[in-house]
């Protein structure tokens, strides 16, 4: 049989094999159906990051959104980086899509955080004890050497599990241990009751004026790792060296880390939040200059924490763990190669208090 070819009134016939193509390929789109979560960390300083991101996915799918839907977008997300990393540098921002059809592209945002003990708790689940590294710190050991057992108080502040805490007080030293973390302080004092060491181990902020530490008491006080992972700010840190103003002798030393610039680097923003996200709070060396002359409290040495971990530990206590010289070196910041070395570093200040 014979079949007419149809003919239409219609003009706008497409027959065009790319156009019938990329409409074919439209519809595929719109029937993707989409849903997912992305956890991001907050760093405000790199919104244009999370955009390009977002973007790239919701382009991938073919849920191509308009300049205005993507200035929303924008908007929002820009305003839930401020609010989480205000909260805490770790604070992760989800970003929630759901989308079916042509237009059905919804996307929620919600911040998450953590308190300091929880965000601790999860650290501790992944990692083996000890958890800071099994030997003090060398230049806590050398400093302390200056000072009598008989007549020297130590404070610790942020003592984690012992690491200086416990070879201090077996020297003979009555040490008063400030931990903020209840799991931390728990551990402390088990291996403080098991040697009946000299030890008052006290559950609390140390920036908490009801801590129960003694003013003008203590002839050195230390904070290993606790400015150069949990002082965020130039304005905390004042609150920090108020209170070791507060609790030192007359002449009484306190010494702790902090990450520096090397040379005349100025680390950006983005550097700091990064810095702050991953536990390597950064301080300049014209900042903290500006900030102890606020202090009765003089800069009596300034060194590099792994020359000097390096040159005065056992051969077979340094590195103390696995992490510590990348941490030191700034890698936890810049994903740099292992022979690449950061602008920044991890470095030891030892200050004398005067009245
Ligand atoms: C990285 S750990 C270092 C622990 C120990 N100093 C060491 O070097 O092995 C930092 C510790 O400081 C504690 N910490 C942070 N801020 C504190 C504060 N304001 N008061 C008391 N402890 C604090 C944390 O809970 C944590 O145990």
């Amino acid at each position: 049989m014979f079949v007419e070819k149809l003919t239409t009134l219609n003009h706008n016939i497409v027959t065009d094999i790319d156009r019938l193509n990329q409409a074919i390929e439209a519809k595929f789109d719109h029937q993707i159906s989409l849903s997912g979560t992305i956890e991001f960390p907050c760093i405000p300083s790199l919104l244009d990051l999370y955009i390009e991101r977002i973007s790239a996915i919701i382009k991938g799918l073919g849920k191509d959104r308009k300049n205005d839907h993507i200035d929303f977008i924008r908007f929002m997300i820009a305003d839930h980086l401020e609010q989480g990393f205000a909260i805490a540098p770790d604070t992760c921002l989800k970003v929630t899509f759901q989308g079916t059809g042509k237009d059905g592209l919804r996307i929620k945002m919600e911040i998450c955080s953590q308190t300091l003990d929880q965000r601790y708790q999860q650290w501790i689940e992944v990692r083996e004890p000890p958890f800071f590294g099994e030997y003090p710190d060398a230049k806590v050991m050398d400093t302390l050497s200056q000072f009598s057992p008989h007549n020297s108080p130590i404070l610790d502040i942020g003592a984690g599990t012992g690491r200086n805490t416990i070879p201090i007080a077996r020297k003979g030293y009555n040490v008063d241990a400030v931990e903020l973390t209840s799991v931390f302080a728990q551990e402390l004092v088990k291996s403080v009751n098991s040697e009946k060491l000299p030890v008052q181990v006290i559950q609390s902020d140390i920036l908490n004026p009801d801590c129960p530490v003694k003013n003008s008491h203590y002839a050195l006080a230390i904070a290993s790792e606790v400015i150069s992972t949990h002082i965020r700010k130039i304005e905390d840190l004042r609150k920090f060296l108020t209170v070791i103003c507060k609790l030192l002798q007359d002449g009484g030393l306190f010494l702790f880390d902090v990450f520096m610039p090397i040379n005349d680097y100025i680390p950006e923003q983005k550097v700091r939040e990064m810095g702050q996200l991953n536990w390597c709070c950064i301080f300049t060396n014209q900042e903290l200059n500006d900030l102890f002359q606020e202090f009765s409290l003089e800069i009596i040495s300034n060194e590099s924490a792994i020359e000097y971990e390096k040159k005065h530990q056992s051969s077979d206590a340094f590195p103390r763990n696995s992490w510590f010289t990348n941490w030191a070196k700034g890698h936890n910041i810049f994903a740099l190669l292992e022979e690449e070395n950061a602008p920044i570093e991890l470095r030891w200040l030892l200050c004398r208090y005067s009245l």
